[in-house]
């Protein structure tokens, strides 16, 4: 398993969004499978988790990525290719399974979690689906996050993309029929030694026009 670099700041300096991977290198399974559980122990409101994560690391399905991607090579050149997707959508029943898990696995009788349950299920129930869409996205874009920092952690470079045609995704990955749709991905592997953006500078604002304390 690769080193874990030595703190967080240290780790976020470290990263920048690789644009060329280097594609013989591959992570292994060990950290893999940390980054994984990193992902999946991702926050969420009410803790729904209104999401699936499609990893792809067959090179025949890789190589077809690039055209659909605005041209990008990440999807191909790296090692991991995490599509995330929002369920495509959100229902009562998915609020029920998710109570019940949550009684199961905290050993308590889902009756006490019913008004739990109703207060999610009204909150859902007063939304269209265009906004519970969109909320399932900013959820994503949490997971997202939380993915690149865990990554980094383990000194595993990543790309960020939005760049991506969501509907040929949708339609090459047979997203609908797994009862989800992309939103956006993040290319995981080992940066190329003459990738030219590793070693520009961070560009970030200050923290003085940034931050605000009150
Ligand atoms: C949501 C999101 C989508 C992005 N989409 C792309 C993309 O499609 N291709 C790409 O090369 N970089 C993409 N980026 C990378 C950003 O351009 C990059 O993170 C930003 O310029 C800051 O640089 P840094 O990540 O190297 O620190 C994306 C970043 C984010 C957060």
């Amino acid at each position: 398993m690769e080193t874990m670099l030595n703190n967080v700041v240290d780790s976020l300096k470290w990263r920048y969004a690789t644009k060329k991977f280097d594609c013989k290198r591959k992570i292994d399974d060990a950290t893999w499978n940390q980054i994984e559980e990193a992902l999946i122990l991702t926050p969420s409101s009410f803790g729904l988790q209104p999401w699936k994560f499609i990893v792809i690391t067959d090179q025949s399905v890789k190589d077809q990525l690039p055209p659909l991607s605005w041209n990008q090579n990440q999807p191909a050149d790296c090692s991991h290719y995490v599509v995330l997707c929002r369920l495509e959508n959100m229902t009562v029943d998915h609020v029920k399974a998710f109570v019940e898990h949550t009684a199961k696995t905290r050993s308590i009788p889902v009756d006490s979690l019913a008004a739990y349950g109703k207060m999610m299920t009204d909150f859902i129930s007063a939304k269209s689906e265009a906004e519970l869409n969109d909320w399932m996205a900013r959820q994503c874009y949490i997971a997202l996050g939380n993915l690149m920092t865990a990554a980094s952690m383990y000194g595993v470079d990543n790309c960020p993309m939005e760049g991506i045609d969501q509907a040929a995704y949708d339609k090459l990955l047979r997203l609908p029929e797994k009862g989800c749709r992309s939103l956006m991905s993040c290319a995981l592997g080992y940066r190329a030694a003459d990738d030219k953006y590793a070693n520009a500078a961070k560009v970030r604002f200050a923290k003085a026009d940034t931050l605000i304390h009150i």
